[in-house]
C-alpha cells in the first residue's frame, strides 16, 4: 500500500525504523527480516551509524531477487551537526556511498535545531543544499523531520522545492494535532516516528486492551492507529517475528470509538528525542514566534562537542561509556524543565 506525495511519487505506507540499531550483523538482520516481511520503505540517516549494514541487506535482497531497487524506498537525513551548504552536500555524497546506493529516494533536514541560535540560516544553506542534490538526480524528493509550524511556514516561504515530507514523533500519547493539521493544509505528507512509543505502548493499559479487543498486539494497534490518522508510520524492531507482526496489519479496522479512546491518551509518556546525538527536541510551544534558547543551553553546551568527538572519532571509543554515563543526567534535566512549563 502507498501514499501519494505532493510530487506525485509513491511512498510505501509503513516504513522501517534503523535507529539505535547497531552496525554489523544485527542491522544486516534486520533489514534482510524487513524486506522479506514486506517492508519497501527504509528509514535511515546518517546520525544512526548503520548504513553500510542498511546497504548490505539491501543489496542481499536485489541479489536474491525478493526486491529491485525501484521497489524500495530508501531514506536518509543530514544531522544537525553537518548543516550548511557543502556540508550537506558531502554528507549526502558519503551515506550513498556507505549504502552503495546511487540516489536516495527521499533526503531529510533531520532536525531545525542547532547549536548555535540563528536556526534560519542553517536551514537554509542546508535546505538549499538538498534542492540542489535533487536537481542532480541524488534524491529523488525532499523534506524535513521534526519541524513545528514556524520552521514549516518559514522554509514554505523560502523554498524553491517544496518539502513533500515532515517526519516527527507521532503516536497516541503525542499527537502534535497542530502541526499534523498545518502539514495536511499544506499538503505535507506526516511521517511518524516513534509509532510504538520506543516501546512504552506495550505497558499501557488502554493499548492491552485494545489488543485484547481485537485480538491483535499493541504494535499492531499503534500502527493501524497512525495508518487511520492519515500518517505513514515508522516502527523498528531487531526481532523477526515482531517485525512481521507490526507489519501485519491488514484485515482489521479500528472503530471510531476506539480512535477516540486512543486520542484521549494525548499528552501521556513521550519520547521527546532524537537520536542525533544527545539533545532533547526543543519543545517550543508554536505560538512563540521567535526561537527561544533551549531551557537547558548551559548544559547542552557543554557536552555539544560529544557529536564533534564521534564525528572525528578523536578518541571516542575509549571514551564513550564515560561520556554516556552523562545522558540519563541530561534526560533528567530535559524532563524537570518539561515538567516546569
Ligand atoms: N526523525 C527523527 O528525529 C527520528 C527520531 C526517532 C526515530 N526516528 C525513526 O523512526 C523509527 C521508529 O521509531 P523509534 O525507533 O523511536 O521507536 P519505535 O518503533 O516506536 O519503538 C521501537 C521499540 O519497540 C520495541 N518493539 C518493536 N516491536 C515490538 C513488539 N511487537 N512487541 C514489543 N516490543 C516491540 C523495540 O524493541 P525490539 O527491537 O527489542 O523489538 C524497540 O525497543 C526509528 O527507528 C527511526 O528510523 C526518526
Amino acid at each position: 500500500m502507498f501514499v501519494e506525495l505532493s510530487n506525485k511519487q509513491r511512498m510505501p505506507n509503513i516504513g522501517f525504523g534503523t535507529d539505535l540499531v547497531p552496525d554489523g550483523e544485527t542491522i544486516i538482520n534486520a533489514v534482510t527480516w524487513a524486506i522479506e516481511a514486506g517492508y519497501r520503505h527504509i528509514d535511515n540517516a546518517d546520525c544512526y551509524k548503520n548504513e553500510t549494514g542498511v546497504g548490505i541487506a539491501i543489496k542481499n535482497c536485489i541479489d536474491r531477487g525478493i526486491v529491485s531497487r525501484k521497489d524500495l524506498y530508501v531514506v536518509n537525513k543530514v544531522p544537525d551537526w553537518k548543516q550548511g551548504y557543502d556540508s550537506t552536500i558531502k554528507c549526502c555524497k558519503e551515506s550513498l556511498r556507505k549504502t552503495g546506493l546511487d540516489y536516495f529516494d527521499l533526503y531529510l533536514v533531520h532536525s531545525p535545531y542547532r547549536q548555535n541560535e540563528n536556526w534560519q540560516k542553517s536551514v537554509l544553506d542546508t535546505y538549499r543544499a538538498i534542492e540542489t542534490l535533487y536537481k542532480e538526480g541524488l534524491v529523488k524528493a525532499i523534506g524535513v523531520s521534526n519541524f513545528e509550524i514556524r520552521h514549516l511556514e518559514f522554509i514554505l516561504k523560502e523554498a524553491e522545492i517544496k518539502p513533500v515530507v515532515n517526519q516527527f514523533e507521532f503516536h497516541p500519547q503525542r499527537q502534535q494535532k497542530h502541526v499534523v493539521e498545518f502539514c495536511k493544509a499544506h499538503d505535507i505528507q506526516v511521517v511518524g516516528w516513534g509509532t510504538l512509543n520506543q516501546g512504552r505502548i506495550f505497558k499501557n493499559q488502554t493499548f492491552l486492551d485494545l489488543a485484547q479487543k481485537y485480538n491483535k498486539d499493541c504494535g499492531q494497534i499503534a500502527v493501524r492507529y497512525s495508518l487511520q490518522k492519515g500518517v505513514v508510520p515508522l516502527v523498528r524492531s531487531t526481532k523477526k517475528e515482531r517485525i512481521y507482526s507490526n507489519f501485519d496489519v491488514d484485515g482489521f479496522e479500528l472503530s471510531q470509538e476506539d480512535m477516540l479512546l486512543l486520542d484521549s491518551l494525548d499528552g501521556g509518556e513521550f519520547s521527546n528525542m532524537h537520536h542525533d546525538g544527545i539533545r532533547p527536541v526543543h519543545m517550543v510551544p508554536d505560538t512563540q514566534t521567535e526561537y527561544s534558547p533551549i531551557p537547558y543551553t548551559k548544559t547542552y553546551k557543554l557536552f555539544s562537542f560529544i557529536p564533534l568527538l564521534k564525528e572525528k572519532r578523536v578518541a571516542w571509543n575509549k571514551s564513550k561509556w564515560f561520556l554516556f554515563g552523562f545522558i540519563p543526567f541530561l534526560r533528567v534535566t530535559k524532563r524537570d524543565e518539561t515538567q516546569k512549563r
